[in-house]
């Protein structure tokens, strides 16, 4: 894929896909209560078709209609085994939440990803559930990964890597366990898991001292769906906010976006630097807040963002870091450690193809500085992505101000956002 420069600006009202956090979990959470539910607006990305095929195949009965799918939960322990071995494709969401979630089943199962899903740490999950006695063994600490079934027991699971995808594997897990377990965060972590389960009645207590959480479970209640509306994803909204406020004459208008607390360090960090956002409309659906956001071409300044940002927005770096590239003062982004291990090393390759587009960058002990400039010179256009959805749109950002940029890998984009190219030309974009 080519991104390449555009000159009358980004302009218009976007159709931005529904959450994909919000849509693994519209499938996980539904297929194991007891009823039926609608979900309308999910995401139908290959990531969350992914989680959806993975419950047809343990036997869920799930009717697709266009733009919502229809779940016919029948319990706790409905779930069948999976005549295959199930596979989850680029997916980390799915491989972490179906651990979890399966180590508490009647049978067997095993998990397998793609290459770049093969390489990623599944021990951060399997050895917290080792604690309420899972039966999981990884391949080196990575997918393939077998499952075995075990009697779980109840446990106090103190969390020390702030990661939403480990704490809804064992929400998940303690779901199907008799008797009380504490799930432990000492880093808030996005709680899209914590807020349908309360929707669907599960027996879940959250008490929040600072920024530590425990959230209690009480598992074996069966769970009662309501009808759930997928708001559109801020993940992938963050792309076109800052396409239109790097480029001058842009004018974007985004609707219904989810607006979650836990998950909008974005729109925080790009008010810190001075972006023209207006967030209006608030309101909450399914417990979740929801906006509508407008974006104006704005004068960036560069701006100091410690390490608690990371979790409030950890898969929004790469795109701040192309922002920070067109601000008028250079920006530090401190500790990063998670960005290494995401669909690519993000750390890495956010600095090598900054480095190739001619931006001065460097990182130190996991901090990221970005030392803008009027004017650069492209070194190599060749942007590597090592199949990372994140890194490709964040680098087609960067074309539209400086290209052509030639997109490595770039159909890693249906990961999340199947529509994007067409999305950012009907805006202004120029991407063949
Ligand atoms: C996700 C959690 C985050 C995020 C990922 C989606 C989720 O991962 O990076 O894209 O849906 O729970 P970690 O839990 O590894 O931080």
């Amino acid at each position: 894929m080519i991104s390449d420069i555009i000159s009358t600006g980004i302009n218009g009202v976007p159709k931005i896909p529904g959450d994909k956090s919000i849509s693994h979990r519209s499938i996980i959470i539904p297929s194991i209560s007891k009823g039926i539910c609608e979900v309308n607006n999910i995401l139908k990305s290959d990531d969350v078709l992914h989680t959806l095929n993975a419950f047809k195949a343990m036997g869920v009965n799930i009717k697709d209609d266009k733009e919502k799918i229809i779940i016919q939960g029948e319990g706790l322990n409905s779930l069948k085994e999976s005549d295959s071995a199930i596979y989850l494709g680029n997916s980390g969401t799915s491989a972490r939440l179906l651990t979890g979630l399966l180590s508490s089943q009647k049978f067997k199962s095993v998990l397998t990803g793609d290459e770049s899903l093969s390489t990623r740490p599944m021990k951060r999950i399997a050895d917290p559930l080792a604690k309420m006695n899972a039966k999981i063994y990884t391949t080196n600490g990575s997918l393939p990964i077998t499952i075995d079934s075990s009697i779980l027991k109840p446990a106090k699971v103190n969390l020390t890597i702030p990661s939403a995808q480990i704490k809804s594997g064992l929400l998940l897990a303690a779901l199907n366990i008799k008797g009380e377990s504490n799930i432990i965060e000492n880093k808030i972590t996005r709680d899209h898991t914590e807020i349908l389960l309360e929707s669907f009645g599960a027996n879940i207590e959250i008490q929040k001292l600072d920024n530590k959480k425990i959230i209690k479970v009480i598992g074996k209640k069966e769970l009662v769906p309501s009808n759930i509306d997928v708001p559109n994803d801020l993940s992938s909204s963050a792309f076109f906010i800052v396409s239109a406020l790097i480029n001058n004459n842009s004018n974007i208008k985004l609707k219904n976006i989810n607006n979650n607390p836990t998950r909008n360090g974005i729109i925080l960090a790009l008010k810190k630097m001075g972006a023209k956002i207006n967030l209006f409309n608030q309101r909450k659906n399914n417990n979740e807040n929801i906006c509508d956001i407008e974006v104006e071409s704005s004068n960036l300044h560069g701006c100091e963002l410690g390490p608690e940002f990371a979790d409030l927005m950890i898969d929004e770096y790469p795109v701040l870091a192309i922002a920070a590239s067109f601000a008028d003062s250079p920006s530090v982004f401190r500790g990063l450690k998670e960005l290494r291990v995401k669909e690519s090393d993000r750390l890495k390759l956010i600095l090598i193809n900054l480095q190739n587009c001619g931006v001065n960058c460097k990182s130190e002990n996991d901090d990221l500085f970005i030392y803008p400039s009027k004017n650069y010179q492209i070194k190599n256009n060749l942007i590597k992505t090592d199949f990372d959805h994140r890194i490709a749109m964040a680098f087609c950002v960067m074309g539209t101000k400086i290209g052509p940029l030639n997109i490595e890998d770039s159909t890693s984009i249906n990961t999340s956002f199947p529509n994007f190219k067409d999305e950012l030309n009907n805006l202004g974009g120029k991407i063949s």
